[in-house]
């Protein structure tokens, strides 16, 4: 494996049209005190009819501007996602035609809110297969597009975003990808589950969508699994690398809760200003929240030349990552 693949771009971009505490308040039983002491979310941000590869395009944009490289320098293309654009063809597939690029190979992989890890590190291997590539992997969700906004216990958690990071062996200043580890466990898969419309719980012809085409979640037990899985996997990543959390220079956690955020930081022994949190202005955006958080964090001046960064993230599946960056 090449040790010096690097990203060498970052964009994100989130849909214009927030979408308040006080805004949730008027669609369902819920008040803002209760959404910000149980989950720290203020707002979050959701499409006005744009789809995934909306999201995505300008996002890549960013992450393309940010690397000095065009549409055409992409040898692929991996979009992270459990929204799509549609089933047929790839959202992937249709960021590629909005680029105006042919050829490449284009292709969604699934991992839930962990979706942009696990592209990251087939990335990884693409660039240690092919030399020359320069990877483009976008994290892009539309979380609305499925989450019931009847349901008070999931609507006011989740947003859209999208996060892109471009990767490369021949950057001259990017973030050097120093390790990811990847997990997940089929066998909690029901504590978070998005059912409707999949091979095994078809949607028939003229049928209307019940509860289960939208988001379940059994919110405690996702939250311990939550808070174990991540403290553990960045424990493991720190120990496999001959690292303490004294060498993290910024802890970039899934934004799903700042409740769970807190406690994998006291957990791992890392003080507050060594993680960063956005959660209270996009809310969960699934797999988009690490490279949304990750593009804002260097934007915002929170990580500079030689920090480490540790990515840690958690979602459905059970699916759970973490990815070591040096800058
Ligand atoms: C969802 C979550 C915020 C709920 O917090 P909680 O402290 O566990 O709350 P509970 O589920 O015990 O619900 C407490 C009460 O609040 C109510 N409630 C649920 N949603 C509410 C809302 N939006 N507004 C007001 N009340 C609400 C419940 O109905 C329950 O009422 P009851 O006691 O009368 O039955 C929390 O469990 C959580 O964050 N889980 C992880 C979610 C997550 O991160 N998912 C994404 C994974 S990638």
């Amino acid at each position: 494996m090449n040790r010096e693949t690097q990203i060498c771009g970052l964009g994100f971009f989130v849909p214009d049209k927030v979408l308040t505490n006080d805004d949730l308040e008027k669609l369902v039983d819920t008040s803002d005190e209760w959404i910000t002491t149980r989950t720290g979310i203020k707002k979050r941000h959701i499409v006005d009819g744009e789809a995934c590869s909306d999201l995505a395009l300008v996002a890549t944009r960013n992450a393309l501007r940010d690397a000095s490289l065009t549409p055409r320098d992409l040898t692929h293309i991996i979009i992270a996602t459990f929204t799509p654009d549609t089933y047929i063809p790839s959202a992937a597939c249709v960021l590629q035609k909005k680029l105006g690029i042919k050829d490449i190979p284009c292709c969604d992989v699934d991992a839930a809110c962990t979706g942009f890890i696990y592209a990251l590190d087939l990335a990884r291997g693409l660039c240690a297969l092919y030399p020359e590539a320069n990877v483009l992997v976008v994290a892009s969700e539309v979380v609305t597009s499925r989450v019931n906004f009847n349901d008070r216990s999931t609507c006011v958690l989740f947003g859209d975003g999208a996060g892109a990071a471009i990767l490369s062996n021949s950057a001259a200043n990017g973030a050097v990808v120093e390790d990811i580890l990847l997990k997940a466990d089929g066998s909690l898969g029901e504590l978070l589950s998005v059912k409707g419309g999949g091979s095994a719980y078809p949607l028939r012809f003229g049928q209307q969508a019940d509860e289960d085409f939208f988001v379940q979640m059994q919110g405690r037990p996702v939250f311990k699994h939550a808070v174990r899985f991540m403290t553990n996997i960045a424990r493991e990543i720190l120990e496999k690398n001959n690292l303490s959390v004294e060498d993290v220079d910024l802890l970039i956690p899934h934004q799903a809760n700042n409740r769970i955020i807190e406690a994998v930081a006291k957990k791992l022994g890392i003080s507050p200003e060594k993680v960063f949190v956005n959660v209270q202005d996009y809310g969960n955006t699934s797999a988009a929240s690490v490279p949304i958080a990750l593009a804002e964090a260097r934007e915002k001046g929170r990580i500079s030349p030689g920090d480490r960064v540790l990515l840690v993230a958690f979602g459905g599946g059970f699916t759970w990552g973490a990815a070591l960056l040096k800058f």
